[in-house]
């Protein structure tokens, strides 16, 4: 296969990438997004503040405009993301407990129902545990207000408003051993345990100098597919330029596919030109859309040529 998308997939996989609405006009864009790639996530459109920036008022323009294309093309798409503590409009955190608890589990029933049977795999809570060695749960409206139970509700309310959907816990700096994603697999451990619906994890995977692509990624994506649920890597960038970051990247994609539950990986951004990284270079095609060694790099570890 000769690109990303027929190279994974002939090994069981999707290759996505992070999508913006407002890129969809540009033709070189385009072009790489839908020569390269079989999954798309949308970056920003299907956020809380995108789509009920007023309480109770969906608007799905943006985000649709991206499954549209995406359906057309016979790509999955990623959903990114329900419960989330950042792009969250004001008017949540102003709510009491109880009108908190029904503005969540309707902002979850509603988005996944207008896409029902259109999302591969749902990012139903997204960071919610601390950086650092606590393990513990981040500030949130929701954490603050609902209390830890609440990414159980989250996770219940998913289920029953898209059966089919797999529903992820999504999360960066878990991507190693450590004290975050010990908390993170302590979650998912406690819900297999006790039958609350969860189907897969995802690991970010923001990689730079000062958090590289750890020596226990590939361990550490085996342990939670042990637990019985499929593991993505879902928001994959790498700071860096050349053979180094070509390295880092390959490296990344033969864990995944040494790992079987490891179903899928997507890069934060089709090119370097709209990374969210201020002047970063850490995607797979340049600002002109040439490719960069690093995808040649992923190519190769896909088995592609
Ligand atoms: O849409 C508004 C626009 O109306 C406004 O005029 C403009 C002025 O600043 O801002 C626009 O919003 C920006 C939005 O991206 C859409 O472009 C926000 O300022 C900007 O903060 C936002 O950044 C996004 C960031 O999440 C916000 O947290 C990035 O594009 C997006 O790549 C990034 O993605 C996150 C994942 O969702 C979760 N994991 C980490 C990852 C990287 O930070």
């Amino acid at each position: 296969a000769s690109t990303l998308g027929a190279a994974a997939a002939e090994k069981g996989r999707y290759f996505g990438a992070a999508v913006a609405a407002n890129h969809l006009g540009e033709a070189p864009y385009v072009s790489t997004l839908n020569t390269e790639f079989n999954s798309v996530t949308p970056e920003n459109e299907m956020k809380w503040d995108a789509i009920e920036r007023t309480r109770g008022t969906f608007t799905f323009g943006s985000a649709d405009q991206i499954v549209n294309h995406a359906q057309s093309r016979g790509m999955k798409v990623r959903g990114h993301t329900l419960v989330w503590h950042s792009q969250l409009p004001g008017w949540v955190g102003g709510l009491g407990t109880a009108d908190l608890r029904s503005a969540m589990n309707n902002h979850i029933t509603q988005v996944m129902q207008h896409y029902k049977g259109k999302i591969h795999s749902w990012d139903v809570v997204n960071e919610a545990f601390q950086d650092g060695s606590s393990g513990a749960r981040r500030s949130s409206p929701f954490q603050d207000k609902l209390g830890d139970g609440f990414i159980e509700e989250a996770f219940r309310t998913a289920r029953a408003a898209d059966p089919a959907a797999k529903l992820c816990y999504n999360d960066y700096n878990t991507d190693g051993v450590n004290a975050k994603s010990n908390a993170v697999y302590n979650l998912v451990r406690d819900f297999k345990a006790r039958g609350v619906p969860i189907d897969c994890v995802g690991f970010q995977s923001h990689f730079n100098s000062a958090s590289p692509v750890p020596s226990d990624y590939q361990a550490n994506l085996q342990r939670f597919a042990n637990l019985g649920v499929d593991v993505q890597i879902t928001e994959l960038d790498i700071e860096g330029s050349g053979t180094a970051q070509a390295n880092s990247y390959g490296n990344v994609v033969r864990a995944c596919l040494a790992v079987s539950r490891c179903t899928g990986i997507t890069v934060w951004g089709v090119t370097d030109k709209y990374s969210w990284r201020p002047g970063g270079t850490p995607l797979l095609f340049d600002g002109n859309y040439n490719k960069k060694p690093a995808y040649g790099a992923v190519l190769t570890a896909l088995g592609g040529s």
